[in-house]
């Protein structure tokens, strides 16, 4: 039975284990959103140009936190790996303070994906630094093949990538992100540890057909992209199962309106403003909020070998509507869900 209209839910400060910043005005549109639900997130790299360096990262760092005014906000960085990272980079990266990982894009995957690596078998000597250092490579796990079918492309990647990688490599640390499939999941269930995964709520709560519900829908076009109903099922099975290894990250991929609806519009689904509300409404449907802390707040942390936050947050069953648009700089950006509604605040 999902919880009564006015049920209070409370649970650690939860952190948003994948997120997209920007930079620029489009970073002080976005990043308070953020700021405000999540204690702490793992910002990507992929700007233009990337955020390569130690020192990139800490610079942007800094332009984050400015837009986030006094918010207590902590944004946990990411190296954008490419063909020419060195292991001292990463040596860099495991002695500061901020960088929690490495983010992985194959070359023309997804947006600003163009500086990525075309071929793993070449950045052998980073990924034993990184076991070495214990530092955590993010994936983003799709094959760039164009004769791949698209709906496809996670799970050739796996099976093609990701598993030889994580064979060859037996003390690296992954996080599969913002798994789509099945077979993510189960993968992510028989390797023992070493591999988590970050999943969408736009994964958790749409399937395909989403894409076409009366005419295309460029608000719900990301990448990967929505999969079968069965995989959501399966999705949604690993978030509300309790399971270590599978934790909260948004994606939240913020494109103004202008760059969605266009003949060719840009992948990245915006759900900073709502993200937590969008999940709570999950668990709730599957009467599995006694799981959502987990997913929410202890797994992330628990994975990244960080302390779990000290302070609560409060949801309240109560519904809210979602504004159809926000300010994004000069131009305006479309939330997931415009214009309805979700049926949890969290609360002040
Ligand atoms: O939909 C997406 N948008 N997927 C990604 O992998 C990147 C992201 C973006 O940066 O816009
Ligand atoms: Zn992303």
């Amino acid at each position: 039975m999902p919880a009564e209209p006015g049920t209070v839910l409370e649970i650690s400060a939860p952190d948003d284990w994948h997120v997209h910043l920007r930079d620029g005005e489009a970073l002080s549109a976005v990043a308070p959103f953020t700021a405000r639900q999540f204690r702490r997130a793992i910002v990507m790299p992929n700007l233009r140009p990337p955020i390569q360096t130690v020192g990139e990262a800490e610079a942007y760092r800094k332009r984050i936190l400015e837009a986030c005014g006094d918010a207590a906000f902590a944004p946990l960085m990411t190296l954008y790996l490419t063909e020419t990272t060195e292991p001292e980079e990463v040596d860099r990266a495991a002695a500061s303070e901020f960088v929690a990982g490495i983010k992985l894009y194959p070359a023309g995957a997804t947006t600003n994906s163009e500086a990525g690596v075309h071929s793993l078998s070449g950045l052998y000597r980073v990924f034993e630094r990184m076991e070495e250092r214990d530092l955590v490579l993010e994936v983003h796990g799709e094959v760039t093949d164009r004769q791949a079918d698209v709906f496809d492309r996670e799970r050739l990647f796996l099976e093609r990538e990701l598993a030889p990688l994580v064979e060859r490599f037996q003390r690296l640390r992954v996080v599969f992100e913002h798994v789509t499939t099945r077979e993510a999941v189960d993968f992510v269930r028989e390797t023992k540890g070493r591999v988590g995964a970050t999943i969408t709520p736009q994964h958790l709560l749409l399937n395909r057909n989403a894409l076409f519900a009366g005419g295309i829908r460029p608000h719900n076009y990301c990448l990967p992209v929505l999969k079968r109903e069965e995989h959501r099922r399966a999705l949604v099975d690993a978030a509300t199962s309790g399971h270590s290894r599978f934790f909260l990250g948004t994606d939240s991929a913020p494109h103004s309106r202008s760059s969605k609806e266009t003949a060719c519009g840009c992948a990245g689904v915006f759900s900073a403003p709502l993200a937590l509300e969008l999940y709570a409404e999950v668990f709730d449907n599957e009467d599995r909020l006694d799981q959502f802390e987990a997913f929410a707040s202890t797994n992330g942390p628990a994975f990244y070998g960080l302390p779990k936050n000290t302070d609560r947050v409060r949801l309240c069953k109560q519904p809210r509507a979602v504004p159809t648009e926000y300010d994004f700089g000069s131009e305006t950006i479309v939330p997931f869900r415009a214009g309805e509604q979700v049926s949890w605040v969290l609360l002040a």
